[in-house]
């Protein structure tokens, strides 16, 4: 394919990941293309509702926050990596009012809500419940002044060259048309995987894509067992699933049964404050005990106008569903939320690949280890997202990331019975059943046999949906492969065979492609 252009940086997503970074790269002077497969605000980040987490507060500190992290993160957060994370916020929360971003104020402070496992009220937010779409809409404006922009144009292979990122394909889909642009630095900011799953509070583009063209170009993916499950969304038959933000139990929401019983207390000391993995777990359980498809929450003790004005969207939504929060318990029930693992990172956004970085939730960067901590996500994109511009213009160069000492590889099987390719819908049911909440060997098995046998029958792609099939099908096989092998309970991963964690498995599972580099099956 010949080449239509070329860029110093050419980065894949328009979420807060991408937009950031090229703007940032933009002020260093460089020429940057941001291409993005849906329209630009079509992301994960404009959906963010809790808000972005700094301590920026009197009386919290970067300590505090990284002692907070740490714990989430159930034994397998990078420290150094979470360190960064916590001092370097408020330098980021600065670049992003700088950019634009009005967060909320109380009489001229700033405002802080508090979310689970979090010790302090440390959550900055915008619009009551809108801080993403306030973050999306702000950083989309400045960098249609002076970013290249392509929307609808999906990335579908990273060019390698002599063991370099040196180029992109794309296909335009609106033109329906192939495109390959050269660039100094690929960088993926392709978003998460939670559309991998039949229950999702992801949009439609969070589909891996990153993760699958990352893998496939011989980067290594990490920690992929890891999928964060929210505990709270509104589930409704026909209707988009809809999250019901953390902030909402932040400021005093209880948990109820079907029949009434208040339960989060049975589980752990913080209630209904308990970290995400172990309040979707308790509901989970509860759902099956009482065989109903949901749980309820309450915050009925709450006016109507202070709702309105706190939780404006969620309050709005729920109205429009017949579901007056002020009156009504809200039915919840947990969906999948957030890809914890992705394509292995330094605290630079380097990969394993020279010239291909990758930001934003579809890096693993290890500062959630096994269990994000609520609102921990936003400030990691513009965190290491601001890294790895500094990274490009500051010699002299860090040291990049050393490849894993051992890595697996995804298992190869023929396509299974009559060949036919798996629609999305089953590949997402069979995640959601065999890799979601609870999981056991049975049922990873079986997960892993028929998602490798899926992937033999799978057509090249002529479409967007045909190459997002292929990446659910790439991340759903990295999740359960990894989720087998690792037999013990962590964090967001739990078995129902191990339900304790082990010390030996406090390590992380590393996938490479065997095509592209040595490998042999261990951990790191
Ligand atoms: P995204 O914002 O998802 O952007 C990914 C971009 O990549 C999109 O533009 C997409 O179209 C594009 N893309 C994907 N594949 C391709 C391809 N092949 N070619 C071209 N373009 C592609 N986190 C918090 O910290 N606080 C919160 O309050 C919070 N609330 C949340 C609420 C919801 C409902 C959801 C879903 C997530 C929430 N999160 C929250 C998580 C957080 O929003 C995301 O982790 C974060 O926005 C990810 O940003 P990103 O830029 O990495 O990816
Ligand atoms: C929420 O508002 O509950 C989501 C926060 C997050 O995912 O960090």
């Amino acid at each position: 394919m010949t080449s239509d252009a070329a860029f110093d940086l050419v980065v894949v997503g328009s979420g807060i990941a991408g937009l950031y970074c090229a703007i940032q790269a933009r002020e260093r002077g460089a020429s940057v293309l941001v291409v993005t497969k849906g329209a630009i605000d079509e992301a994960s980040t404009r959906h963010a509702q809790g808000g972005i987490a700094a301590a920026v507060g009197p009386g919290d500190s970067a300590a505090d926050h990284l002692r907070d992290t740490i714990e989430a993160g159930a034994g397998l957060v990078d420290e150094e990596a979470a360190r960064i994370l916590c001092y370097e916020a408020a330098d980021r929360i600065a670049d992003l009012v700088r950019y634009g971003v009005r967060f909320d104020a109380t009489d001229g402070a700033v405002a802080l809500g508090r979310e689970a496992a979090h010790s302090a009220s440390r959550i900055l937010h915008a619009g009551g419940d809108s801080t993403g779409l306030e973050i999306e809409l702000s950083l989309s404006s400045l960098a249609r002044r002076d970013v290249t922009i392509l929307e609808h144009t999906l990335a579908e292979r990273i060019v390698v060259e002599d063991g370099r990122a040196a180029a992109i394909e794309v296909y335009d889909t609106a033109a329906r048309e192939h495109r390959r642009y050269e660039a100094g630095t690929v960088v993926l900011a392709t978003g998460g995987a939670g559309q991998m799953y039949r229950v999702t509070t992801n949009p439609d583009v969070s589909t891996g894509d990153g993760v699958a063209l990352a893998y496939a170009s011989g980067a290594e993916v990490v920690d992929m067992e890891f999928t964060q499950f929210h505990p709270t969304a509104l589930v409704l038959p026909g209707q988009p699933v809809f999250l019901i933000s953390e902030a909402v139990r932040g400021e005093g929401a209880q948990l109820f049964t079907t029949q009434g019983e208040r339960f989060m207390p049975k589980y752990d000391d913080r209630a209904e404050l308990a970290p995400r993995d172990i309040v979707a777990r308790a509901i989970h359980r509860e759902m099956a005990a009482s065989a109903s498809a949901h749980v309820l929450l309450d915050i009925t003790d709450r006016s109507g106008s202070w709702l309105a004005a706190r939780f404006p969207q969620i309050y709005r939504h729920c109205l429009a569903a017949g579901i007056d929060m002020s009156t009504d318990r809200v039915p919840v029930s947990p969906a999948a939320h957030y890809t914890m693992g992705g394509v292995r990172t330094n605290t630079w956004g380097e990969t394993t690949v020279p010239g291909l970085f990758v930001v934003g939730e579809a890096a693993c960067t290890g500062v959630h280890g096994a269990n994000r901590l609520a609102s921990n996500s936003l400030l990691e994109t513009v965190v290491f997202a601001h890294r790895m511009v500094e990274r490009l213009y500051s010699p002299p160069d860090p040291a990049p990331p050393a490849p894993a000492r051992t890595a697996d590889a995804l298992m190869l099987l023929p396509p299974g019975g009559d060949g036919t390719p798996p629609t999305a819908t089953q590949v997402r049911e069979l995640t959601w059943d065999r890799v979601g909440i609870v999981r056991h060997a049975e049922g990873l098995r079986e997960a892993t046999v028929q998602l490798a046998r899926w992937a033999g029958t799978l057509p090249e792609p002529t479409d967007r949906r045909g190459y997002e099939l292929r990446s659910i099908v790439t991340c759903g096989r990295l999740a359960a492969e990894a989720a087998l092998r690792r037999e013990e309970s962590r964090g967001a991963h739990f078995r129902s065979d191990f339900p304790e964690p082990a010390e030996a498995w406090r390590r992380h599972l590393v996938f490479r492609h065997p095509g592209t580099f040595a490998s042999s099956p261990g951990v790191e």
